[in-house]
């Protein structure tokens, strides 16, 4: 048999048989009835130009008039200057499942003659509601979090058949990093079928040429074969080229549906060869809502935060507790603070030190030198007052005071006797 997996940080793992039923074969239904009980918060933002039908596709998605069609402004009315953000919130519920629903709108996106910084209101909303989350984060009380971060960001693409526009670039751009970016081709009955492939293939190299990361359903190793063929179909829609419709009109066959009525005949929302809403639907809310909140808590989110932090100064784990303590802040400040007092008196007692030293050692010298002359002017005098011995001796004596000088003069007076 092969040996447990072991290593460094790994536990050697044991495969057991189960002699009966323990019961944790039941924990994803533990989980299921305490999500059911809890609820689910989801914020999707719509952006992009007006009248594509931003509105009307959120209604359709939802099922409800959740979102009530804005009259456009009237030629004299005073017109905003600059893109408004505008969120509505709806608890709905499917099958005793509550979710808490916000639409984010930002009327005003590309209406301007100057569009350049379209995307900069969006870009601070987007972030601000990361701040707020984690505000909500660092609090001495934890309980309530309320999860206002964006989910998703469906991009709505004017369908003009042609390729993404600078301001769509431009988006995308600023905001691939900090959102989930669902692009939409608007208004898709406004294209035949050729049209919209070949527009939706000019959008994708377009999107990869600018290196824009757009969220893509994931796989993992051990899904079955169903639902990863599932994801590959719903990538395989991606930009999504949706018709949008919260009125039910008549099909030539009898049947009633949600859809747009035409001379020649009806598009309808749901049917899956007339557009991708039902994909859109599929990617959204059916299947990967909650992939779409993981991702932006644990990637987007994070990766935010790590930036910010960094950005704040906080180099790693550890002080990131701390800066986000204040109380353990408080205290760090202090330590460091002791700390510089602590060296400066050090600096200080060094500098004293060492000039004591110095006018230790030039008193030393001086001491010295006095010494010195001191004993020369004792030798002097001691020389002096032996010679004025010898003098007084000779004077007493009755010899002459200098012998050597007056030797002839001696030679003289006592030579001559
Ligand atoms: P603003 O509120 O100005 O931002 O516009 P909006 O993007 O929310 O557009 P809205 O949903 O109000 O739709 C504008 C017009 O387009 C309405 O007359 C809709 O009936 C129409 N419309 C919406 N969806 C579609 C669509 O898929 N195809 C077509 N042909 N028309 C649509």
């Amino acid at each position: 048999a092969a040996p447990p997996p072991s290593g460094p940080g790994l536990s050697n793992v044991i495969r057991k048989k189960l002699m009966g039923y323990v019961g944790f074969a039941n924990l994803p239904n533990q989980v299921h009835r305490k999500s059911v009980r809890k609820g689910f918060q989801f914020t999707t933002m719509v952006v992009g130009e007006s009248g594509l039908g931003k509105s009307t596709l959120v209604n359709t998605l939802f099922n409800t008039t959740l979102y009530p069609a804005k009259e456009p402004l009237p030629p004299s009315a005073e017109r905003p200057k600059t893109v408004a953000i505008e969120s509505i919130g709806a608890d709905i519920e499917e099958n005793g499942v509550r979710l808490h629903l916000t639409v984010v709108d930002t009327p005003g996106f590309g209406d301007f003659v100057n569009n350049d910084d379209s995307w900069k209101p969006i870009l601070d909303n987007i972030e601000s509601r990361f701040d707020s989350y984690l505000e909500q984060e660092n609090r001495v009380n934890r309980q309530k979090i309320v999860d206002n971060r964006v989910h998703a960001c469906l991009y709505f693409i004017q369908p003009t058949g042609h390729s993404l526009k600078q301001i769509d670039v431009e988006f995308m751009r600023q905001l691939h990093t900090k959102v989930n970016l669902i692009p939409i081709i608007a208004k898709a009955d406004t294209m035949t079928d050729e049209e919209i492939a070949a527009f939706k293939a000019r959008v994708l190299s377009d999107i990869e040429y600018h290196n824009i990361h757009i969220f893509q359903a994931p796989t993992y190793d051990n899904e079955d074969e169903e639902t990863i063929a599932e994801a590959e179909e719903i990538a395989s829609k991606i930009p999504f080229a949706v018709v949008g419709s919260d009125k039910l009109v008549a099909t030539p066959d009898g049947r009633e549906v949600r859809g747009r009525a035409y001379p020649w005949g009806v598009v309808e929302v749901d049917n899956e060869d007339h557009c991708d809403f039902v994909k859109l639907r599929q990617m959204l809310v059916r299947t990967y809502m909650e992939e779409l909140r993981e991702y932006t808590n644990d990637v987007l989110y994070e990766n935010w935060r790590t930036e910010k932090l960094l950005g704040m100064g906080v180099a790693q784990d550890q002080t990131v507790f701390k800066e986000v303590n204040p109380a353990a802040r408080m205290q760090e400040e202090r330590v460091m603070h002791e700390a510089k007092l602590a060296k400066m008196e050090a600096e200080m007692k060094m500098v004293f030190q060492q000039k004591v030293q110095e006018k230790e050692a030039k008193l030393k010298q001086s001491e010295e030198e006095l010494y010195a002359r001191h004993k020369d002017m004792k030798d002097a005098l001691e020389k002096q007052r032996q010679e004025l011995e010898g003098k007084k001796g000779r004077i007493e004596s009755g010899r002459p005071l200098t012998p050597e000088k007056n030797s002839t003069r001696r030679k003289g007076v006592f030579g001559g006797r």
